[in-house]
């Protein structure tokens, strides 16, 4: 890892206000901006942001520089443009479907198209500033497309991408009509953060379902890339947030807002006025507390804070009417002269008045119906007193309820139970209290926002570029190459397991044409009469299928991937596989035969130890749609069993776990040879050869890959048309 790397942080909020009138910057509000502020990093650090007018960005500009602390470099995107990129398409898109709310949805093109635009100037201020060296970390959904236009012209800079809300279910996700755009730039990152598993796991089904392309379970590769994944939930400045709490200002602050000698228990509620926040629910449970519980009427209050958030947007205006309306009705409900059950703000606090609001509320009441986080909970927690701590009533839709694990849990959509665990929270006693709140303490305290940044930076600046260039694959097309490899291979033995489909012949529209030619028939029997030379076919296809195409006096055959052997000394075929473990073949089969109903000219293959759905002859996008989901249907319907699940070209294939070219080769080597007896070659071009090329690789062997796509192998051909020159130039004719 460099060291001494810069750190170059991107996001659309800067933390900065900037007021016209007194010339004067004050802290912007909202979860990013808290956690990136808490950073404490060991080198330089440069934020990147956007300002809307010339005025912000010279005061930013003229920032006294201070050894050590953040270097500001502010971009001025035109006022026009960023409504549409940051109301547009932010704020009107990208926030309400990530957050559930697919019917909110409102997408123009022409918002977009300034997305991307406003993207782009990110991403050349990007380019502009980073040395080669630099850690580029691009926060939040207002910049989904500067990780793909960083990387189209500088590949080699590290660049991380973290979301700072959920990603939801990728039924949700598919509604967007940028869906694809937005996951290819994304899948350029090096890595991609998550606050919770779940939001990964949601991206990685989105990733299939829409681009096809699969993930282990924490890296995606394609087009010879590794997209790492991780999860690093956010924190806060914790340290920070307990000094502030215990500071003299605070208790000052406490005493003149009464909240020393108070008479009544206090909820406190912090939010910005957003829909995703729930705080119409948490008001409606607050009513229905109150009529349940007739005797806490006059001694429980609760303070909303509601800081004004993204006014232009009608949503937010809206929800803030009804918001009042219902305020409106509670008081006018349970007031008395003496008592007003809910007190409302439309403002934001400074920080010395929020510090004394949770240090002196009894609870945090935190009804999120969505939220990636929630840092206004952890916060609370941060301040509380240890003698005398209060309680959190969190929503479980809350990322931080998977990090908090003795708050209050709720269903902010159940008022009555919601209703019953704010009565648990203001009647709960002293020792619980402590009880519950010391381990979230010692956890937070561990767990800080500077540790947060350090452990993605890490992770993303030991980032390898890519499995396959490490491995290495070296193109049989050069001849220093070429030469390389015979040399490898003269006068040695060899062992030849070989694919069929792809490999011997052409890959054609019908399987069943799929015939070997004369030609290269005639050349593979020769290859099998050399003495040293022992030559085994290894097909996905059927016995029967290969010992028409091939006859059965001139090779030993692994049919069926390995699950069959004919054996052409003994000019028998024996079983690989336990037939007994075959349980699974006819709901496999059910499954398939339904999408081959519903998808034209596609077809179900049966083998003995495998069952394959082929769609090479079907329309082309549908049956990719298809194709998509029959494998998500068979990865969950089959995991009990002792399966694997392929997709390979145009087709899907469930086979026995033994049905595998791997280890039918490691089978093979122990059972049919002598030691010593040559070195094992492979060749072959689809996703079922990697296991041939995996085995043959660690029993120092030589692998061979047809085509372009990733792979395991050491040498690569570039198409099928070269598989013939190859067994002429480096088998039959290498002595
Ligand atoms: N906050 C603020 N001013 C206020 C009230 C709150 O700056 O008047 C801060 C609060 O301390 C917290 C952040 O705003 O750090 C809210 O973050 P959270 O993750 O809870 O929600 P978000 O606003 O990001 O959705
Ligand atoms: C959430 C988002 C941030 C955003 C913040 C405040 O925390 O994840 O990206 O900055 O809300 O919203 P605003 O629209 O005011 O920046």
């Amino acid at each position: 890892m460099a060291s001494n790397a810069r750190w170059i942080l991107v996001s659309n909020r800067m933390p900065f206000n900037y007021n016209p009138e007194t010339e004067e910057l004050t802290t912007s509000s909202g979860g990013l901006v808290t956690a990136i502020s808490g950073i404490k990093a060991k080198t330089t650090v440069i934020w990147i942001g956007c300002v809307t007018d010339e005025a912000s960005l010279k005061r930013i500009e003229k920032l006294p520089r201070t050894k050590g602390a953040t270097i500001y470099r502010p971009i001025l995107v035109p006022h026009y443009q960023y409504d549409a990129y940051y109301n547009g398409i932010g704020n009107d898109v990208l926030w309400p479907l990530l957050h559930y709310e697919a019917e909110m949805l409102r997408f123009s093109r022409v918002n977009w198209e300034e997305y991307v635009r406003v993207n782009r100037i990110f991403a050349e201020k990007i380019i502009a500033e980073a040395k080669d060296d630099d850690l580029i970390w691009i926060h939040d959904f207002h910049l989904f497309l500067v990780p793909g236009f960083v990387k189209e012209k500088r590949p080699k800079l590290k660049v991380g991408f973290f979301l700072h809300i959920p990603f939801p279910s990728s039924e949700i996700y598919r509604h967007l009509p940028v869906r694809e755009e937005i996951l290819r730039s994304l899948i350029c990152a090096d890595l991609i953060g998550f606050h919770d598993h779940a939001y990964l796991r949601h991206f990685c089904s989105a990733v299939y379902n829409v681009l096809g392309i699969s993930s282990s379970l924490l890296t995606i590769e394609h087009d010879n890339h590794i997209t790492q994944l991780g999860v690093f939930p956010v924190s806060v400045d914790v340290q920070n947030f307990m000094e502030l709490a215990r500071d003299a200002e605070t208790t000052r602050r406490m005493k003149k807002l009464y909240l020393t000698s108070r008479t009544q228990k206090l909820i406190l509620g912090v939010d910005r006025l957003d829909y995703i926040k729930g705080i119409e629910l948490k008001l409606r449970s607050f009513r229905c507390f109150l009529r349940t519980h007739p005797e806490q009427v006059g001694k429980v209050r609760l303070l909303q804070i509601a800081v004004p958030s993204r006014t232009d947007v009608p949503e937010y205006r809206r929800l803030k009417e009804e918001i009042e309306r219902l305020i409106g009705e509670i008081n006018g409900e349970f007031s008395t002269p003496a008592y007003t059950p809910v007190q409302y703000m439309y403002n934001s606090v400074d920080k010395h008045d929020l510090m004394a609001l949770y240090r002196g509320a009894d609870a945090i009441f935190v009804s999120s119906k969505r939220d990636g986080m929630n840092l206004v909970c952890i916060e609370y927690v941060c301040a509380q007193n240890l003698r005398d701590p209060g309680v959190v009533l969190l929503s479980e839709f809350a990322g931080a309820a998977s990090m908090l694990g003795h708050v209050l849990p709720i269903n902010p959509w159940d008022e009555y139970k919601t209703a019953e665990a704010i009565n648990v929270a203001i009647t709960m006693p002293l020792e619980e209290r402590k009880r519950r709140h010391a381990p979230m303490l010692e956890f937070l305290t561990n767990y800080t926002s500077a540790h947060w940044a350090q452990t993605f930076m890490d992770n993303l600046a030991i980032h390898k570029e890519s499995r396959f260039a490490a491995s290495r694959t070296k193109f049989l097309g050069e001849k220093k190459v070429m030469d390389e490899l015979k040399k490898k291979l003269k006068g040695k033995s060899k062992i030849l397991f070989i694919d069929y489909d792809g490999t011997l012949t052409p890959i054609v529209q019908r399987p069943e044409d799929a015939i070997l030619s004369k030609k290269t028939l005639e050349l593979m029997k020769k290859i099998s009469r050399l003495r040293d030379v022992n030559t085994i076919i290894v097909s996905g296809r059927n016995g029967k299928f290969l010992r028409d195409v091939l006859g059965d006096d001139n090779f030993s055959m692994g049919a069926e991937h390995g699950a069959k052997f004919f054996d052409v000394k003994k000019k028998k075929w024996q079983n690989m596989v336990n037939m007994e473990k075959r349980r699974w073949f006819d709901e496999a089969k059910r499954i398939m035969k339904d999408y081959a109903k519903r998808t034209p000219d596609s077809l179900v293959e049966t083998k003995d130890f495998a069952v394959a759905w082929h769609y090479r002859n079907s329309p082309r996008i549908f049956s990719k749609f298809q194709a998509r989901k029959l494998m998500g249907e068979l990865e969950s319907g089959l995991s009990n069993f002792p399966v694997s699940v392929i997709h390979g070209k145009k087709v899907i294939e469930v086979r026995a776990m033994e049905a595998n070219k791997g280890i039918f080769i490691n089978w093979y080597k122990n059972n049919m040879l002598h030691e010593k007896e040559g070195i094992l070659i492979a060749i072959g071009d689809d996703k079922t050869d990697e296991d041939m090329f995996h085995m043959v690789n660690r029993n120092n062997g030589i692998s061979i890959k047809v085509g372009e796509e990733d792979t395991e192998a050491q040498y690569r051909l570039s198409n099928q048309a070269d598989v013939f020159d190859l067994l002429q130039d480096v088998i039959l004719e290498n002595w």
